[in-house]
């Protein structure tokens, strides 16, 4: 009898560490990379939604930010955009030894796909901030598109930070006046930078990326850079390898590395104020896509999420479980098993 009891409860402690984060929401089981133009279906009802309870944030949207503004002319705003992936802790290792931080820009999917990865990143004190779902060019989207791109980015990276933030970075940088003003209605302001490495253009040439993109670290030093804000990777070894040596650089030649909210002054990175209103009206389970037939961008077809999909997020809609709430069913199963043990 005691016996059963206790593996009843180490099967119930097994599910709530394997059931971490609930991606049940997800919007897509696709390689959302491997689709090019790839991007959610627009969701109206969230859209009207955040019109209404927000709708002075999206009149005189500020624009992008693209330089750092505090901490002196020699502070220096590194960046890594699209992870997280498996090369992130490479990146972590580093700037850990150099008891530094600095600020991720993530993607949806790849956050649902390494969640332990943005929490170990986050946990190592470095910034978080949304880089959208699917990664695709926002003013190519639908006014619905682009708020539900948005919602679902800052969806994944509450699953595992437990935090929303007020910043998001465009994809490619690629951004107008209406996306700051939907960006502004979701609580987010746009983040570009100033100084692009181009490790993106190169990473699939190993000469080319090593050649080029130090040089381009070393002519903007050689100029005297102030408060730059840089555009680095984390979605390819060779830009993570690359990053290292770009922060060597920048290190050795007296610069401060900060990671993008210390730069700009910012005290409350994660003080979104509208998207936890938003997700507790419950509107966020209700709508799920899809509301519209899968349609084709580009001459691609969108993959078309199942009614099974649909009523399953539906019944999640109050089961949510973060990691901290894990951790925490996690070692109240411990101590029923001690208690049972008695
Ligand atoms: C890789 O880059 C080097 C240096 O720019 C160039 O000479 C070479 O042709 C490139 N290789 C390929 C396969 O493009
Ligand atoms: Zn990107």
């Amino acid at each position: 009898m005691q016996r059963l009891c206790v593996i009843a409860i180490l099967a119930a402690c097994l599910d709530a560490v394997t059931a971490q984060y609930n991606f049940k929401w997800a919007p897509a089981t696709i390689n959302a990379p491997a689709v090019v133009g790839f991007h959610v279906p627009g969701v109206p009802a969230w859209t009207q939604w955040f019109s209404t309870n927000n709708k002075d944030a999206g009149e005189s949207p500020p624009g992008n930010i693209q330089k750092c503004t505090s901490g002196g002319d020699n502070v220096w705003g590194a960046s890594f955009d699209d992870g997280p992936t498996p090369y992130t802790p490479r990146l972590l290792e580093y700037f850990a030894a150099k008891k530094l931080k600095t600020t991720f820009w993530v993607v949806g999917y790849n956050v649902q796909a390494n969640p332990d990865i943005l929490r170990a990143t986050y946990d190592a004190g470095h910034e978080i901030g949304i880089h959208t779902w699917s990664h695709t060019h926002l003013t190519q989207l639908s006014d619905d598109e682009i708020i539900a791109e948005l919602v679902y980015g800052a969806r994944a990276v509450f699953e595992v930070i437990g935090k929303y933030p007020k910043y998001f970075r465009p994809p490619y940088g690629d951004v107008d006046g209406r996306v700051r003003s939907l960006a502004a209605l979701v609580g987010l302001r746009s983040v570009i930078w100033s100084r692009d490495s181009q490790d993106w253009v190169y990473y699939a040439n190993a000469t080319a990326i090593n050649l080029i993109v130090p040089n381009n670290f070393k002519s903007w030093i050689d100029a005297g850079s102030k408060m730059d804000i840089s555009l680095e990777h984390d979605f390819d070894p060779s830009t993570v390898s690359v990053g290292i040596k770009a922060m060597d650089m920048l290190l050795d030649a007296g610069y401060t590395l900060k990671p993008f909210g210390e730069c700009i002054g910012e005290t409350a990175l994660y003080g979104n104020s509208i998207l936890p209103k938003f997700f507790a009206s419950g509107l966020f389970e209700s709508k799920l896509a899809p509301v519209q037939t899968a349609t084709e961008v580009h001459g691609i077809p969108i993959a078309v999420i199942t009614s099974t999909y649909r009523s399953e997020a539906a019944v999640k809609t109050s089961t949510k479980t973060s990691g901290v709430h894990a951790a925490a069913s996690f070692s109240t199963g411990f101590l029923a098993v001690f208690l049972a043990l008695l």
